[in-house]
């Protein structure tokens, strides 16, 4: 397994209440290497939550998260840096470009860390990758004079660049038109399929959800695989 996720729990405190309010409860999840994984579930089930405890953005608060039998909550915080930057990309639901940079170098801002790769080289997956979603022509514009669809392409490209072994994708489609959106999940299949990174998508399409191996509705603070799409 890549990822076992066991048990976890997850609750929000806001407002002054003492009493969180619990968004899991008790989930656990395995995924394979390669798998291709899709999430759906109502706004506000907790996907995005889900999403951020096994990007190690946050902790749960009970339970536990091993990547590659690794436990994560056993990390420092220099640790969990390395390993955020080295295995797992990360396309949020709002995109988070740098604004002050070009497309290109918002590609090329998560490699600058690792130094684990040539700049040819890196430079050539790179260009690659923008040409595969299409964005070659505005690649040396800054994401305010881009559509809100190319900033989230260029997004996943960015997540993609370091080679992680687990992509994980908030709504990567979700500013796509129909046939944009489906060229960018056929290209995260076929990335997955070349380079074995195991995808794990929030989605609320049923086109995109339909591509990958398993789906899982997230209902009651747990993953089911009953579904309708
Ligand atoms: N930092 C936070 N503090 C307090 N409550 C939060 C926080 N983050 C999320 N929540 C609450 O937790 C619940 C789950 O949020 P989450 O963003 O995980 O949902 P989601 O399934 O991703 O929804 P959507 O489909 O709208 O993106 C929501 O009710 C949200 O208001
Ligand atoms: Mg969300």
């Amino acid at each position: 397994m890549i990822l076992e996720v066991q048990n976890i729990s997850k609750s929000y405190f806001s407002g002054g209440n003492t009493s969180g309010r619990l968004i899991l409860d008790h989930l656990d999840l395995n995924v394979k290497q390669g798998e291709r994984i899709a999430i759906i579930g109502p706004s506000g089930s907790g996907k995005t939550t889900l999403l951020n405890l096994i990007g190690t953005l946050d902790r749960p608060d009970s339970g536990r998260i091993l990547f590659d039998n690794i436990d994560l909550s056993e990390m420092d915080d220099k640790q969990l840096s390395q390993f955020r930057n080295g295995k797992i990309g990360f396309v949020f639901q709002q995109h988070y470009l740098l604004p002050q940079l070009s497309l290109w170098e918002n590609v090329l801002l998560p490699t600058l860390a690792g130094k684990k790769q040539q700049n040819t080289e890196r430079e050539e997956r790179a260009g690659r990758l923008i040409d595969r979603v299409g964005l070659s022509a505005v690649m040396h514009q800054k994401p305010s004079a881009l559509s809100g669809g190319e900033c989230q392409r260029c997004a996943v490209v960015r997540a993609l660049i370091n080679t992680p072994m687990l992509l994980l994708a908030d709504e990567p489609t979700g500013a796509l038109d129909h046939s944009s959106s489906g060229i960018l999940a056929d290209l995260l299949v076929e990335l997955n399929i070349e380079e074995g990174v195991t995808l794990m998508i929030v989605t609320h399409s049923s086109d995109v959800a339909s591509k990958m191996d398993r789906i899982y509705s997230l209902v009651n603070g747990r993953l089911t695989d009953e579904h309708s799409l």
